[in-house]
């Protein structure tokens, strides 16, 4: 076979395989499948062949490209499940009233927080080039930290036209960069100043917004943000249910700062993942268990507002939950682009193994984006997403932190950085 990509001597090739149709949970969480001195070949976009270098060299005798790694980790590229990556502005100002210990809700009922960023997002979505070119510039550098698939939510438009505008722009993403994009929508971000005192009247709105969602095929899910001074559970439903009607796939914030049953309805109604968590219930993670829902932790979150409640990550890989870790990048509650970032924070923070971290970051936020069977692990058949790491074994990756380990990225069988 002339493979038309070689990766060859990786000290620990970690594939995170093993999944078997879902997402990994409990003890599973713990195996990466790991191969020494590891090796596998890419054709086109796709990896044809997986094993010990001495194995695959028997069959792959030629290839166009050698990847030489020595020395190195190589992994599946890294799916970042939950981002809100497309804004106007920046909120340094309010990031130092957190310092001084104001709160994110405080920070929101002032007027500052989303309100903020969607005055600013509104204003450059009058002429959006400014927003598409540092947008493409964030998913530059997320490529670069070793991201090759981005969940990205709308959510700072809040009017009918500019949360289209701000999906059409999430496609134009998809055409001008090579990181894959699932476009969420998230019209439920809030209820936008103008209809501070007409809640019911947005949620028409919202609904009327989804319709055109539909009939333009531009989301592929639809998310709500569930908590106290946001949407409450039977606000989120009314959402959620004509969402699920039009066939879009559901996800939820929920727990962020307060438990108001957003697990329980979400993985009621059927929902892909439940993000945040950190508040949670014992019967919200029976029903997660049930359901086979995901829970995304995103522990950027807490860190970086300085709230020190973080999600009860032992107790929900205990109960079955399966766990998938994401960034939430965006410009209030975690401005980081770095997934290695977030698996050391996880490891640090919510005591969380360095193999639970990094199958949640891959194989299990695979899942959390209802692409388990493409994408998150290095298996024959599956998407060449592929990075390479300069340390010579996995738990080295949440042990250095704030650097970039990253020196190569495959992504979809081409070699991008
Ligand atoms: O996931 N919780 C709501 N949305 C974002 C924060 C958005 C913002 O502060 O701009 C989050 O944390
Ligand atoms: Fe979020």
């Amino acid at each position: 076979m002339i493979a038309d990509i070689l990766v060859k001597n990786a000290s620990e090739l970690v594939t995170a395989r093993g999944a078997g149709g879902n997402p990994k949970t409990k003890q599973d969480m713990e195996d990466l499948g790991i191969i020494r001195n590891g090796a596998l070949a890419i054709e086109g976009r796709e990896i044809v062949a997986v094993g010990e270098t001495d194995e695959i060299l028997a069959t792959v005798r030629q290839a166009r490209t050698v990847i030489d790694a020595t020395g190195k980790v190589v992994l599946p590229g890294f799916v970042d499940c939950h981002t809100h990556l497309v804004f106007g502005g920046s909120r340094e100002d309010e990031f130092i009233q957190k310092i001084e210990g104001r709160s994110y809700l405080e920070i929101m009922q002032r007027n500052g927080g989303i309100f903020s960023t969607v005055e600013k997002t509104r204003q450059e979505l009058t002429s959006p080039r400014t927003l598409m070119n540092r947008a493409q510039a964030f998913l530059g550098k997320m490529l670069a930290f070793g991201t090759t698939t981005a969940e990205i939510k709308t959510g700072y438009g809040l009017s009918t036209e500019s949360e289209l505008g701000l999906l059409k722009l999430i496609a134009g993403l998809q055409e001008s960069q090579p990181v894959d994009i699932v476009p969420t929508f998230l019209g439920a971000h809030a209820f936008p100043k103008e209809y501070e005192n007409r809640k019911t009247d947005y949620i028409q709105l919202v609904l009327g917004m989804l319709e055109r969602v539909e009939a333009e095929g531009l989301a592929e899910y639809c998310d709500v943000f569930v908590e106290v001074g946001a949407f409450s559970p039977s606000e989120a439903r009314t959402i959620l249910e004509q969402a699920k009607k039009q066939g879009l796939k559901l996800k939820l914030h929920a727990g962020q700062f307060n438990d108001i049953g957003g697990a329980e309805l979400g993985a009621e109604l059927g929902a892909t993942s439940i993000d945040h968590l950190d508040y949670i219930s014992e019967r919200g993670m029976e029903v997660m268990v049930e359901k086979k829902t995901v829970g995304v932790l995103l522990p950027g979150v807490p860190f970086h507002l300085m709230t020190n409640t973080y999600a009860p990550a032992r107790k929900l890989i205990q109960a079955g939950v399966p766990i998938a870790l994401a960034t939430d990048f965006n410009p209030g509650s975690c401005p980081t682009l770095s997934m290695q970032m977030i698996i050391a924070l996880a490891c640090r923070q919510l005591k969380m193994t360095p193999a639970e971290a990094i199958n949640a970051a891959t194989i299990n936020a695979a899942y959390a984006l209802d692409r388990g069977d493409r994408i998150g692990s290095i298996e024959v058949g599956k998407n060449a997403d592929i990075i390479v790491l300069d340390i010579p074994r996995h738990q080295q990756l949440p042990y250095w932190f704030g650097i970039n380990l990253v020196t190569k990225v495959i992504k979809n069988g081409v070699i991008t950085h």
